[in-house]
C-alpha cells in the first residue's frame, strides 16, 4: 500500500481516458454486427404479421415478411438469423418439427432462395410442437431422454436438407448432439454446424419467448432438463460433453447473469462460444426505456460491449439491428 502512494505523482490512469480518441486508441473489446445473431418467429400462411406484446417491436411473421426482414438486416450489416416456427397445430409427439413441408423447412427455402449469403440458424427443439409444450416426447408424465433423440436427429435432417448452415439443439437432453451428428452423417450432411445450447438453465427470462411461441409447459416446468442456475461447473461439464459429441459452437444461455461462465467458458475451450441474450433481457431493457427510465441506446452499448469482454464470440439477440444502427 505504501509504495503505490509514493508512485503516485508518476503513474496516473487517468491518461488513457483523457480524449475520446485515445479513449478509442486503447479500447480493448470491439462490438461488429457481424458477430451478431437475430432470431426470427415463423408462422405459416403468407403476408402476415403479428406483434408480441411482452416483446415491443418484434413481431412474428409469415415466411415471405421474414424475406424481407432478413434482406433490412443484411443492409444493416447482420449476417445470421436463428429461425424459431410457430406452426398451425400441434400434438403430443411434435410431428410439425421435422415436417419437412412445415413452417420452419419451407422459410428457410424461401429465405435461402432470395438470399444464399445468409447464415441461416435452425433452433431443434419440440416445445413448439408439443401440444404439452415440453422439449421432449412425454411418457407417464415424464420427458422421456432416449425417446426424444431420433425426433430432435429428424428434425435436424429436416432443417439441413432445408438448407439450413447450422442447427441449433436447445432441448437439453443428454447425448442430443450426438444423436444429430449421427443422423445428419447417415444422411450425407456433413457439412452442417452443429450450435449445441450446452448450458442453457431454467430461466425466468424465458417467460416473453414462450408468449411468442405458445410454448409455455402445460404442466410442471423445465427443472428436469434444463440446468439450475447455480452450478457453473456443471455448466462447463455440459459444454465440454457437446464438443465431445460434436459440437462445433457452444453456448451459454441467457447472457446477462451468465456473464462469468461466458467467461470461464471462454477461457476453457477453444471453439466459438455463443451468448443468447434471451427475451426477458429484451423485454426488461424495452420496458424500462419506452417508460423513459433509461436511455436505451447507452444501456444496450453497456450490456453488449460487457457480453463481448467476458468473451462470447457470437452474441444472439433481438436488439441485433437497434445494435447495427446504434454501431453506425
Ligand atoms: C426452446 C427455446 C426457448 C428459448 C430458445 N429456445 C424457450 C424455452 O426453453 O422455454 C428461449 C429464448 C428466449 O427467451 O429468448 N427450447
Ligand atoms: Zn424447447
Amino acid at each position: 500500500m505504501k509504495e503505490e502512494f509514493e508512485i503516485f505523482p508518476y503513474v496516473r490512469e487517468r491518461r488513457l481516458r483523457s480524449s475520446h480518441n485515445i479513449r478509442e486508441l486503447v479500447a480493448e473489446t470491439t462490438l461488429n454486427p457481424s458477430n451478431l445473431m437475430l432470431p426470427l418467429f415463423i408462422i405459416s400462411g403468407l403476408n402476415k404479421r403479428q406483434e408480441i406484446p411482452s416483446m415491443p417491436g418484434i413481431s412474428r411473421e409469415t415466411q415471405d415478411i421474414a424475406v424481407s426482414s432478413v434482406g433490412r438486416a443484411l443492409d444493416a450489416g447482420i449476417k445470421s438469423f436463428l429461425l424459431f416456427g410457430i406452426p398451425d397445430s400441434k400434438d403430443e409427439m411434435g410431428s410439425g418439427a421435422y415436417d419437412e413441408a412445415g413452417v420452419i423447412p419451407s422459410a428457410i427455402r424461401k429465405i435461402k432462395g432470395e438470399y444464399p449469403e445468409a447464415v441461416i440458424a435452425a433452433d431443434v427443439c419440440m416445445c413448439e410442437y408439443t401440444s404439452h409444450g415440453h422439449c421432449g416426447i412425454v411418457k407417464d408424465g415424464k420427458i422421456d431422454n432416449d425417446l426424444t433423440l431420433p425426433v430432435l436427429a429428424k428434425t435436424a435432417v429436416a432443417y439441413a436438407r432445408a438448407g439450413a448452415d447450422i442447427v441449433a439443439p436447445s432441448a437439453m437432453m443428454d447425448g442430443q448432439v450426438k444423436a444429430i451428428r449421427q443422423a445428419l452423417n447417415d444422411s450425407g450432411l456433413i457439412d452442417t454446424i452443429i450450435m449445441g445450447y450446452s448450458s442453457k438453465f431454467a430461466s425466468a427470462l424465458y417467460g416473453p419467448f414462450r408468449d411468442a411461441a405458445e410454448s409455455k409447459p402445460a404442466f410442471g416446468d423445465r427443472k428436469t432438463y434444463q440446468m439450475d442456475y447455480r452450478n457453473g461447473k456443471q455448466a462447463m461439464r455440459e459444454i465440454e460433453l457437446d464438443i465431445s459429441e460434436g459440437a462445433d459452437i457452444v453456448m451459454v444461455k441467457p447472457a446477462m447473469f451468465y456473464l462469468d461462465l461466458i467467461s470461464r467458458a471462454k477461457e476453457k475451450f477453444n471453439l466459438p462460444v455463443a451468448a443468447y441474450s434471451v427475451s426477458g433481457e429484451y423485454s426488461m431493457i424495452r420496458a424500462a426505456a419506452l417508460k423513459g427510465w433509461i436511455n436505451e441506446n447507452d444501456v444496450l452499448m453497456e450490456l453488449f460491449y460487457s457480453i463481448k469482454r467476458a468473451g462470447a464470440d457470437i452474441i444472439i439477440t433481438y436488439f441485433a439491428e437497434k445494435i447495427a444502427e446504434i454501431l453506425k
